[in-house]
């Protein structure tokens, strides 16, 4: 090849999604490896999809005008500071087109969310991350390696792959000791299936300021990934700046038709919360009875947090080859953990009993 690449894609490792497959399978696949919602919509909403009616030769609307009522209605934010995302990653590229550089740098904690990196080595700037304690990012520690060239600070809060958080208390002080010069980025992907109360997406605290973005996603717990939507909540100024490098029809006709629907239902996202924590508490105990350590987190996941690595992989393979998916976290630098989505009951109810019959036959117990 005669054509030079972009030299910041030597610096990218591609993203590895969650396995979505079982080669030559013709058993159901068990799919707990991507953070799925497992629910189905309510009758009405399901309904609502199924009427769509589209205008395949016609673009969609570019400014998603019926989709950025709704959210600026439930989420009680201003419209004109709302942008629309194919899925929150485009997003996190965008902000990074948008305030990086390769002079400059981007920040994120150890364990965070892998597109960050990506996102920066992207617009050509440096990725630095900060240690985190106990899986949990640690403010002091991103307040250290941030300095006058950090342009943008991503978190993920709750995180993904650890399922932790930072306290509303705490995303403020880091705001206030992150340098003036650098935007801060809370991802609230997982957000909606939070039940604590030092917690909060921090939209309140954004509006407030005007160097915070937090973005949404409709891949969880409104549970259409398949769409790709997500949105954030910025300041006037940098929506302006963000729309000048957003392709234009970036959101497409059924994501925008799909998302109003989801935000309308509910009791769907109630049933939500409630199976989540449900059975997050459940599969969590059971795991522990056979002697395995669970980070159990406040996201729709579990990290199982293995005393030997070898075992992580032994495990990984051995659910695989009966057709359950669960996630390796070798790229986010957790050899000894595997993340495990809150999937239905029958579906945990399976994992259970795999990983049971995996002890009895491998002779581990774990300890
Ligand atoms: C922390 C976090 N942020 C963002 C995303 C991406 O969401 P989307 O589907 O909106 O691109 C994910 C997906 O797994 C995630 O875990």
């Amino acid at each position: 090849m005669t054509i030079p690449f972009n030299k910041n894609l030597n610096k990218i490792s591609t993203y590895e999604p969650g396995k979505s497959g079982v080669k030559n399978s013709i058993k159901r696949v068990i799919k707990l490896s991507s953070n799925e919602s497992p629910l189905e919509f309510s009758k009405n909403t399901i309904k609502k999809i199924k009427n769509i009616k589209v205008n395949l030769n016609r673009y969609p609307d570019p400014y998603c005008k019926q989709l950025r009522e709704k959210v600026s209605k439930v989420y009680k934010v201003k419209k004109n500071n709302i942008i629309f995302g194919n899925g929150s990653d485009e997003l996190f590229f965008l902000i990074s087109y948008c305030f990086l550089n390769r002079k400059v740098e981007g920040l994120y904690s150890r364990h965070g969310f892998l597109i960050y990196p990506i996102a920066i080595n992207a617009a050509g700037a440096k990725a630095v991350y900060s240690k985190e304690t106990n899986f949990k990012a640690d403010v002091n520690e991103l307040i250290k390696k941030s300095n006058k060239n950090t342009r943008v600070c991503f978190i993920a809060n709750p995180n993904n792959p650890t399922g932790t958080y930072l306290k509303k208390n705490e995303i403020k002080i880091l705001r206030e000791r992150l340098p003036k010069k650098c935007l801060l980025v809370i991802d609230s992907a997982y957000s909606e299936y939070v039940v604590k109360d030092d917690y909060c997406d921090s939209l309140d605290y954004a509006k407030t300021r005007n160097d915070i973005i937090v973005t949404h996603t409709f891949s969880k717990i409104f549970g259409i990934p398949s769409v790709r939507l997500g949105w954030a909540y910025c300041p006037a100024e940098i929506v302006e700046k963000l729309n000048k490098i957003r392709p234009s029809f970036n959101i497409n006709f059924y994501a925008q038709k799909i998302g109003q629907y989801i935000l309308e239902d509910k009791a769907f996202i109630k049933k939500s919360i409630k199976h989540n924590l449900y059975w997050k508490s459940w599969v969590t105990k059971k795991l522990n009875a056979m002697g395995i350590d669970v980070l159990e987190g406040v996201a729709n996941f579990i990290l199982l947090v293995l005393k030997r690595k070898e075992h992580v992989l032994l495990l990984a393979n051995y659910l695989e080859n009966n057709n359950i998916l669960v996630r390796k976290l070798n790229a986010y630098k957790l050899d000894n953990c595997l993340r495990i989505t809150i999937g239905s009951e029958k579906d945990l109810k399976s994992l259970v009993d795999y990983i049971k019959k995996f002890k009895k036959e491998k002779k581990i117990d774990f300890i």
